[in-house]
């Protein structure tokens, strides 16, 4: 078991103009579950291979507990790697794919049947060690190919989207696996995905990365909350985070007030005086809200709390009707902001696409149809607020 520093870890692909991770810094904690989580093409994988010892580092370091490993051979820096296209032995039952790393390095028959059959228990292998991989469904031969990594008992357990070559349905219980697995053997792990649910649920920490750069690196839910700039805000969560620029007015007595097209969304004043928002009057902010912060203001289980509300007309454009939920899309007046992230262009219809609607998460009482003008109700106490040049949260100062 050992703690991980990344200090300025820095990689520039040879002819490459950017560097593909830069300037890396990271303290993992001895026995933490740390997630890198990010668009495609931001440096994941990169990374990840650089603590491997997979990828030449071109700057900066990186230390497995007290020793700089960046000379260090990947079979000698103490490390186990699961990569999402794993490989089993087809001709070797699943004691054998298990101990193999064991035999290759000549540890005695009795510890290796220790540790197969400790490992088995761990991973619940235990009434498989006799069937080929063949026989094994997706999700048994992902935990064989762990359990192999995991047999040499390694300071440093890395995997690379190991999940996303198993159905939807596999992946979420190889989720809770993996993480009860990673708490049983307190090894520090790190764990790469561009799912943001595998991300948030598996997690001690989160590092949000994008273009090579470090966003934010938190706990799930600080991470949800208190996002520290516009990418964050609009990466995680789904459907992602409302975020529109507008002016922002500080009236009187700390009232201050949002454009929304013609409408005004009043914010509370102890937001405006806690964030000191009145160095932004009349200017222009990044605001943001999610969509389970906003309420059909005509149906039920709207909030009570004046003090908490603001309501404004919009045009409903589409109702998707989930049983448990309704998403609601609308017309707020406003054009919405939308961070430069592929996956999430995918979903809006590409880079040429329209500007999404707002969304809203209705409860499912809500019987809002498109093409109604329906009041919704913004919980303000909830609203985020972005620096228009910085793009970083709006924090107290
Ligand atoms: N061997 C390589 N040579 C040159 N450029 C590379 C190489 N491998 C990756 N890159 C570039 O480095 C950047 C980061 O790639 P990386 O594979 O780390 O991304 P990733 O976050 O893992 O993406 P994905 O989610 O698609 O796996 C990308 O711009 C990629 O094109
Ligand atoms: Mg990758």
């Amino acid at each position: 078991m050992a703690a991980v520093h990344l200090n300025n870890m820095t990689k520039v692909y040879d002819g490459a103009d950017e560097p593909a991770v830069d300037s890396l810094d990271l303290e993992i904690d001895d026995g933490e579950f740390l997630v890198l989580v990010g668009p495609s093409g931001c440096g994941k994988s990169t990374a990840l291979r650089m603590i491997a010892g997979l990828e030449f580092i071109t700057g900066g370091t990186v230390s497995i507990g007290e020793t700089v490993v960046n000379d260090i051979p990947p079979k000698d820096r103490d490390i186990a790697m699961v990569f999402q296209n794993y490989a089993l032995y087809p001709h070797m039952t699943v004691a054998r794919n298990l101990d193999y790393p064991l035999r290759i390095a000549k540890v005695g028959t009795d510890e290796i049947n220790s540790r197969v059959a400790s490992i088995a228990r761990t991973l619940q292998l235990t009434e498989l060690l006799e069937r080929k991989p063949s026989q094994l469904s997706g999700g048994q031969r992902q935990r064989v190919a762990m359990g192999r990594a995991l047999i040499r008992r390694p300071a440093v357990f890395l995997m690379d989207e190991p999940l996303s070559n198993l159905d939807a349905k596999l992946r979420v219980s190889m989720r809770s696996e993996i993480a009860r697995i990673q708490r049983d053997l307190d090894v520090t792990t790190v764990y790469v995905t561009h799912d943001q649910v595998e991300a948030m649920t598996m997690g001690d920490r989160v590092v949000v990365l994008n273009g090579g750069h470090l966003q934010q690196v938190a706990p799930p839910e600080e991470l949800y909350n208190k996002p520290a700039n516009v990418f964050v805000a609009g990466f995680i969560g789904s459907p992602a985070m409302n975020l529109w620029s507008s002016t922002f007015v500080n009236a009187d007595n700390n009232a201050g007030t949002i454009a929304m097209g013609q409408q005004t969304l009043a914010v509370p004043p102890e937001i405006v005086s806690d964030l000191n928002l009145s160095r932004y009057h009349n200017k222009e902010l990044t605001v943001g809200i999610r969509p389970d912060d906003l309420h059909d203001a005509e149906a039920d289980m709207v909030l009570s709390d004046s003090s908490k509300t603001s309501t404004v007309k919009a045009k409903i454009t589409l109702r998707e009707a989930l049983g448990s939920e309704v998403i609601c899309h609308f017309d707020a007046g406003v054009e919405r902001v939308m961070i430069d992230d592929p996956d999430l262009q995918d979903v809006v219809g590409g880079e040429d696409g329209p500007t999404p609607d707002f969304v809203g998460r209705f409860a499912p009482s809500s019987d809002a149809q498109a093409g109604q003008t329906r009041s919704i109700q913004f919980d303000v106490s909830r609203l985020h607020f972005f620096d228009n040049e910085t793009g970083l949260r709006v924090t107290v100062s």
